[in-house]
């Protein structure tokens, strides 16, 4: 695809697919996604896969990070967290500095014990720094990870630019808004990462990309990293289509995706059967005090 142009041709407005839940209409300001709140969706997705390893980059006030209830590590070069709801600190690892400085300087698995089962990446909204943070949180992951994305699917272009004119304000429904430039990972990873098992959840207000299938030994993006970014860093929404976006995002409603996902960890079968033998253990142990236990057979007359 050439700088400025989409890489297919253009979808109508009234064409794209879309999720019940998303209603997207010719005026691209209208568009809004109506799902459960993302920090409710995080929520249930750490209760139902019951993740020992959480990874954070982009944790602002807490909010998010105070889903996880398994050890975590949380990456932000200004942390602004609440005073009023501790965080147990036990659990939690606060990183103060960029994504860019952590992944130079430390090492996740180091900081969680154990690789990464459940990442959420939402730290500067730039196309860039995003790519690299998927990057190299991926290297950290393992095949049954979960790496989620923020605000993937903005609701119009205005709150796509870029972070130096945030405070250039147009006519919009949703002013103040900004979600940046990182609705290009979805296009993006859908076409060098084909592997991956991306699912965009409706999940308001823009959106929750979930990858699974991820795969710590690639090195697709990085060796693509140049290639990519000359390709699409200066790609605008307005060119690439808000109704492209939505093709390529396939939006799933929340409540359709969830039911699907699975514990990280299953049982551990030694431990169970170890409870099964227990009781057992324990009666022949009894018998044995008691002096119950049969006595040796008598060596039989020939
Ligand atoms: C949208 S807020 C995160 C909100 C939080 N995850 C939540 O949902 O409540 C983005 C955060 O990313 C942080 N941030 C900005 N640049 C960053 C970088 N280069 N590396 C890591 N975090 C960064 C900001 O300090 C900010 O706290």
């Amino acid at each position: 695809m050439t700088r400025d142009q989409p890489t297919e041709a253009p979808v109508r407005v009234e064409d794209a697919p879309r999720p019940t839940t998303a209603r997207l209409v010719e005026n691209d300001t209208e568009i809004f996604i109506d799902g459960d709140f993302y920090m409710s969706v995080l929520r249930e997705i750490h209760l139902r896969s019951e993740p020992k390893s959480y990874f954070e980059i982009g944790a602002l006030f807490g909010d998010t990070l105070r889903q996880a209830s398994c050890p975590a590590v949380a990456v932000d070069p200004h942390f602004q967290l609440r005073q009023d709801a501790p965080l147990n600190l036990e659990q939690v690892t606060l990183r103060e500095m960029t994504s860019d400085d952590y992944f130079a300087s430390h090492d996740p698995i180091k900081d969680l014990g154990r690789s990464i089962d459940l990442a959420f990446l939402d730290g500067m909204h730039e196309f860039p720094f995003l790519l690299r943070d998927f990057i190299n949180t991926e290297k950290y992951c393992h095949r049954r990870s979960i790496i989620a994305m923020h605000d993937c699917i903005p609701l119009d272009c205005h709150m796509t630019r870029l972070f130096r004119d945030m405070a250039v304000e147009r006519p919009t429904n949703h002013p103040g808004c900004w979600a940046g430039d990182v609705w290009k990972m979805i296009p993006v990873l859908r076409r060098y990462r084909p592997d991956l098992e991306i699912s965009c959840l409706n999940a308001a207000p823009t959106g929750l990309a979930i990858c699974r299938n991820v795969d710590p030994h690639s090195t697709v993006l990085a060796d693509n990293y140049d290639a990519i970014l000359a390709e699409w860093e200066t790609v605008r929404l307005e060119d690439f289509g808000i109704a492209n976006l939505f093709a390529a995002a396939r939006i799933q409603p929340v409540e359709a995706w969830l039911p699907g996902l699975r514990r990280f960890h299953g049982p551990n079968r030694l431990r169970q059967l170890r409870a099964a033998l227990r009781p057992r253990r324990r009666i022949l142990q009894a018998i044995s005090a008691l002096g119950l236990t049969r006595p040796p057979e008598r060596p039989r007359a020939v």
